[in-house]
């Protein structure tokens, strides 16, 4: 089965929506508590602008995973910083799609000028891990029990991808 990987549509986002609640209701990979409504994932859609993206896994013209590259933090000094988020449909993890995702946005990451890109991952997320160690992403710091979501305080770990000037 070959995976396609492309920008995301707006006729993506219902999907990409159900994805991403499946992962708020049953892990700790969010902090969103919620389900989003199709109308606030639909806001985050369009105002998602270049050189920050979301793109889209297709299986056999189905979605299942969807990634972004989002604002790190809103301060004008944090321009060149983002923040990858990737999460594939529970179905089909373990299979590349994830690493298909990462490596199209550290891709676009470089062409769209940022300087690093950072991953901020809930302890004890070994998958998320190894998908960034893959692409050459190093620890960069851990937010103590910042987190509390099922019933228990969760650290942040931060890995980091430094991206070489003019790459
Ligand atoms: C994390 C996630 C995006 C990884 O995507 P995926 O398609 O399952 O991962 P891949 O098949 O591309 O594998 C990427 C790497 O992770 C490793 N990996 C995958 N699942 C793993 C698991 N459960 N435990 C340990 N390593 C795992 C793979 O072996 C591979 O490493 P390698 O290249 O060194 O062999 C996916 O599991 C997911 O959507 N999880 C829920 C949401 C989430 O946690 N998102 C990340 C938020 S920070």
């Amino acid at each position: 089965m070959s995976t396609t990987v492309r920008s995301a549509t707006e006729a993506d986002v219902p999907a990409i929506l159900d994805i991403y609640n499946e992962a708020i209701l049953h892990s700790t990979a969010t902090f969103d508590i919620e389900p989003q409504t199709l109308e606030e994932r639909l806001q985050w859609f369009r105002e998602t602008k270049h050189p920050h993206c979301v793109i889209v896994a297709e299986v056999e013209g189905g979605v299942v995973g969807w990634g972004c590259l989002r604002s790190f933090r809103a301060r004008v000094a944090y321009r060149f910083t983002t923040e990858d988020s990737v999460y594939i449909h529970e179905d089909h993890r373990g299979r590349g799609i994830g690493a298909l995702l990462l490596g199209e946005l550290i891709g676009r990451a470089k062409k769209g000028g940022f300087h690093s890109v950072m991953a901020g991952m809930t302890e004890g997320n070994p998958a998320s891990e190894a998908l960034h160690r893959r692409f050459g992403f190093v620890e960069a710091g851990r937010d103590r029990e910042v987190g509390y979501k099922f019933e228990r305080w969760l650290d942040v770990v931060w890995m980091q991808l430094m991206l070489p000037p003019g790459a």
